[in-house]
């Protein structure tokens, strides 16, 4: 109920203000309360001077998201950032790599030490997210809620949703992370981007 109540009045404030003015872009620095996507836990452990042939296996390999769980449980002896890992973090690393691994051979930087990995690394859920989900209502509608997969892909696909231009690979990348890292408790969320709060 408390959540239903919440959403409604964070959308209804929303939608309220979009007639008058743009809703006002977030900072980088508001968002932080979002968990980080795969694509900033992968550069994370790219830019910890990890051995050569770890990192070059991550980049290359192909398995599902529990074979890569396993995978860096058992890698993280060698690749000391995977050892203060949360298991939702390496269940997010994991959901990232099963989606975008192995990089087609010619993104695979050939000097491992040298990359712009900003530039390198394929978008992750919690990106897409914020390209795509700041558009007609603030993300806090996105990120408080607590669903399934499946009940986001149903989100995803209801008439105010359907028309969002991403494919459905990035809408599975999406629902996944979200499952994961969404339901955040609304007194994690900044004060100016809970209803109550808002400045729009
Ligand atoms: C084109 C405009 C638009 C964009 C972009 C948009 N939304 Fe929405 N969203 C709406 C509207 C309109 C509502 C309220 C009506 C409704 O519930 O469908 C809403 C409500 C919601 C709700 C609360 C209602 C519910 O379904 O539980 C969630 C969650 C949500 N959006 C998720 C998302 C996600 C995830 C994205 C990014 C992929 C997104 N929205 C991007 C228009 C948009």
């Amino acid at each position: 109920m408390r959540f239903n109540f919440l959403t409604a009045a964070v959308v209804a404030a929303t939608f309220s203000a979009c007639l008058v003015q743009p809703l006002a872009a977030q900072t980088a620095e508001q968002l932080t309360f979002i968990p980080a996507g795969g694509r900033t836990l992968l550069t994370n452990i790219a830019t910890s001077k990890p051995p050569a042939d770890e990192l070059k296996a991550l980049l290359t390999g192909k398995r599902s998201r529990d074979d890569w769980s396993s995978y860096l449980k058992a890698h993280s002896q060698a690749v000391p950032p995977l050892q203060s890992q949360s298991d939702k973090q390496r269940l997010t690393l994991a959901d990232y790599l099963s989606f975008h691994m192995p990089l087609p051979a010619n993104q695979v930087p050939a000097n491992l030490t040298r990359t712009d990995w900003t530039r390198t690394l394929p978008k992750d859920g919690r990106d897409l997210a914020l390209d795509n989900c700041q558009g007609c209502h603030i993300i806090t509608v996105v990120v408080t809620q607590v669903r399934t997969k499946t009940a986001w892909l149903g989100t995803l696909s209801t008439p105010a949703h359907a028309v969002i231009k991403i494919t459905s690979a990035e809408r599975e990348e999406l629902a996944s992370y979200l499952e994961l890292n969404a339901g955040i408790p609304i007194e994690q969320v900044p004060e100016e981007l809970r209803a109550s709060g808002a400045t729009y």
